[in-house]
């Protein structure tokens, strides 16, 4: 008998936004002690787009690195996972096929679950992956968290993208078949069609998010999915990075294991200076662990998806031996150092000036370090140049 075909996550690429903000200076600008933000929240900077930014450009931005790596040729699904889309109708994804030359024989659709989505993405992938065995997806999570200013959500905004490649045989990471789920009807953060900040009810939210965890744990149990202690590492969805701390803390309670902070809290390196990208969190999670120093090959990574309304899922991948050879660590710190700074006032204005109507034509400059530009409407249509 043939062994069954391994699959799972064969690159992954990260990308944020062109400028950042230091939560200390929104700290001296709303009167909030700093401590609030960094050890509260757990959040030190939030990535702040600018006029030629969206999650088209980041989503491209992200991806461009596999093609660069891996071509277009095998690409035949391209998932776009993300909470801020561009458009009702079109997919973020097919602005994305263009600007990356991807194949014309490809399938391209947007999917939408708050911040889960983009792993319904990851298993649809993994599925058609187990299909057609020489394909792979290209999965973009790709999200802009924005909230009302001087509301207790704006320290937690943030903006960034990751791409996954998903292949037989992966480099990096294979996706083990059990996953444990949970849905449940609750408004603890949504966005209505009229609005670019999102609603939510902040501790509502917090509650659903560890209600769905556990849910989703045992869901996983009951599916046969491996006992506690055969997970060596945890990553969440990190709306905020103490976020994560609050899940494994409830996950300790609600199975009794010893569950120490060094089993996540490599995670949360790179959300604390993004803030919430949604979709692209979790995916960010995972590879700060991949690019930390310790060894993780053979090592079980759990990994809990969570989109408010609300969608949970706990999942593990296995690390793979040579996985070092394959991850982008050097490329996500130059992404972050080329950041440029803002102060408040500049954050606040690109803040304001963030919905743009289709009805008049605008062209935007490009300003951006990275290599996809949001270049403005015309005849109601989105413009990108590269
Ligand atoms: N030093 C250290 N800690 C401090 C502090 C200080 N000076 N001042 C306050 N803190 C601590 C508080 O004690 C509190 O700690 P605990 O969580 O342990 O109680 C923490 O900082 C936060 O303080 P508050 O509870 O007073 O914060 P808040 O009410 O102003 O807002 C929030 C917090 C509700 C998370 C808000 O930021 C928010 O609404 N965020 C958006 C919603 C969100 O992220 N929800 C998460 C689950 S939903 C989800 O995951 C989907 C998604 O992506 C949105």
């Amino acid at each position: 008998m043939t062994s069954p075909t391994r699959i799972g996550i064969h690159d992954l690429a990260v990308a944020t936004a062109g400028h950042v903000l230091d939560l200390d200076d929104l700290a001296a600008a709303t009167g909030v002690d700093p401590g609030k933000f960094h050890i509260g929240l757990g959040q030190d900077q939030m990535s702040v787009p600018g006029p030629d930014e969206d999650i088209v450009t980041m989503g491209a931005t992200a991806a461009q690195q596999i093609i660069a790596r891996h071509g277009v040729d095998r690409i035949r699904t391209v998932f776009f996972a993300t909470e801020s889309g561009v458009d009702q109708s079109k997919s973020a994804g097919v602005w994305l096929h263009e600007l990356l030359g991807l194949p014309s024989t490809s399938r391209v659709v947007e999917l939408k679950q708050a911040c889960y989505s983009a792993t319904a993405a990851l298993q649809a992938a993994a599925g058609l992956v187990a299909r057609e065995t020489d394909t792979q997806v290209l999965v973009v999570a790709s999200d802009i968290a924005r909230y009302d200013l001087d509301s207790a959500a704006e320290p937690t905004q943030g903006a960034g993208a990751v791409a996954l490649l998903v292949s037989a045989d992966p480099a990096l990471a294979e996706l083990e078949p059990v996953a444990g789920l949970h849905t449940a009807h609750v408004d603890d953060f949504w966005r209505p069609n009229d609005s670019v900040t999102a609603v939510v009810d902040g501790k509502l939210s917090i509650d659903a998010y560890l209600d769905g965890f556990v849910a989703a744990w045992d869901d996983y149990r009951t599916r046969g999915g491996v006992d506690i202690d055969e997970i060596d590492l945890f990553t969440h969805h990190q709306p905020f990075t103490r976020m994560a701390a609050k899940a494994h803390r409830r996950l300790a309670e609600h199975t009794g294991a010893e569950l120490p902070a060094e089993r996540y809290e490599r995670s949360t390196v790179y959300n604390r200076r993004i803030g919430n990208s949604y979709t692209a969190s979790l995916y960010l999670g995972l590879a700060a662990l991949l690019d930390g120093d310790d060894d993780l090959t053979g090592r079980r990574i759990g990994l809990f998806s969570y989109g408010s309304g609300s969608v949970s899922e706990f999942f593990t991948v296995v690390v793979q031996p040579g996985y070092r050879d394959h991850t982008r660590a050097s490329e996500t710190a130059a992404a972050l150092a080329a950041r440029t700074p803002m102060d408040v006032a500049a954050y606040r204005a690109l803040h304001a000036g963030a919905h743009l109507g289709s009805r008049v034509d605008v062209e935007i400059p490009a300003q951006s370090p990275w290599p996809f530009h949001f270049a403005g409407v015309s005849g109601r249509a989105r413009q990108y140049s590269a």
